[in-house]
């Protein structure tokens, strides 16, 4: 059994973040999405891995490379996002004639994916997908299960009138025939080689589909409501573990990394997550925030926001519901005339 796991694509829908890094890489609860991924794959007990990589290719070799994991990873370069069935074909190369994952890098699985693999193994699918009740499925791929509820019918990529709330996973198993499916598969409307139309090509002519639902959460991260939606349910999960001395009010669960100084003015409130070298004066950090290593937070509150590396904040003001890239300076006014400075990068939002 090998993984591919896609970490390709240009993440439109997360600009500005994305035109200064690939979409995957955004944390969510200070780890890169794409890691929660390759930790699934792994715990899974699945040791070959593929990475598909894109536009910022060097990027995400480099976050990979910087951790020691329990596994082969092969970066397999994706010269342009044609699709998800588009990488598989790419991938083919590696993968052979093997059973294989595929895991989408911005998705998140909080129960894992240990028991669907299972599934697809006992159950001796040509491919098995998972489903998951959600309340907007026309963002998504959408499943039309047989009457008994037992079969998939149907496939279809974001219907405007979606046949149930069942939306596809982005985690697929499949056996190599699937490779047969995306050779017959066209360019969709959005130029794509879908995956949902191989799925269906694998149904059309007889293959075995099976199907597992979602009991737990589950949260493609597609937009910026999705990262700090995922933040929150990362940190409802997360323990008590402060590595530095301070005489800061801490309360409830909250994560403070090493080197990171925090004054005796300064409140926060679990669950919350504190990166390395930071430095924390006069501020209140209140719960579901997120903040990234070097950061600098000064006479400033924050809440249920998520925080990038290098970020400093001396503002003055509370800033809520807020994804902030990297390196980003937000100070208080000292000189006149009196109004709002702002150097803002194309497709951003700000809510004064
Ligand atoms: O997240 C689940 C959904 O993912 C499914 O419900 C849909 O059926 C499926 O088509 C897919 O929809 P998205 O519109 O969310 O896919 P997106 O274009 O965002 O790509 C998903 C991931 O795959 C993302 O991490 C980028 C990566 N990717 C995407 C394309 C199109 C690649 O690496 N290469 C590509 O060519």
């Amino acid at each position: 059994m090998k993984a591919l796991i896609l970490s390709g694509g240009h993440g439109t829908r997360l600009r500005p973040l994305t035109y200064s890094q690939q979409k995957q890489l955004i944390p969510v609860a200070n780890k890169p999405v794409l890691f929660y991924a390759i930790e699934d794959v792994i715990e899974a007990g699945i040791h070959d891995i593929g990475i598909i990589v894109g536009p910022n290719k060097e990027q995400v070799i480099e976050a990979v490379k910087s951790v020691d994991w329990e596994a082969n990873i092969e970066f397999i370069y994706q010269g342009e996002p044609l699709g998800i069935a588009h990488a598989i074909k790419v991938a083919q190369y590696w993968i052979r004639d093997s059973d294989f994952v595929v895991y989408l890098g911005d998705n998140i699985l909080r129960e894992g994916i240990v028991k669907h693999l299972e599934h697809f193994k006992k159950g001796n699918f040509d491919a098995s997908i998972l489903l998951c009740e959600v309340p907007n499925p026309q963002r998504f791929g959408v499943a039309e299960l047989s009457e008994d509820g037992k079969t998939i019918k149907r496939l279809i990529e974001k219907p405007k009138v979606p046949p149930s709330n069942l939306a596809l996973v982005g985690i697929y198993f499949f056996k190599p025939i699937v490779f047969e499916a995306i050779s017959h598969l066209k360019p969709s409307w959005r130029g794509e080689l879908e995956i949902t139309e191989a799925i269906q090509w694998l149904i059309d002519h007889g293959y075995r589909v099976g199907w597992t639902k979602v009991e737990n959460w589950w949260k493609d991260t597609g937009k910026p409501e999705d990262i700090l939606d995922a933040n929150r349910l990362i940190l409802d999960d997360i323990k008590k573990d402060i590595k530095v001395k301070t005489k800061a009010k801490i309360i409830g669960r909250v994560i403070v990394e090493e080197g990171t100084e925090i004054d005796e003015n300064t409140v926060i409130k679990g669950p919350a997550i504190i990166g390395k070298n930071c430095k924390l004066r006069n501020a209140y950090i209140g719960p579901y925030t997120s903040i990234g290593d070097n950061c600098v937070i000064e006479n400033t509150e924050i809440e249920d926001s998520v925080i990038l590396e290098g970020t400093e904040i001396k503002c003055g003001g509370r800033i809520v519901e807020s994804l902030i890239g990297r390196n980003v300076k937000i100070l208080e006014q000292s000189n006149h005339p009196i109004g709002r400075r702002l150097v803002v990068g194309d497709n951003s939002q700000i809510v004064l």
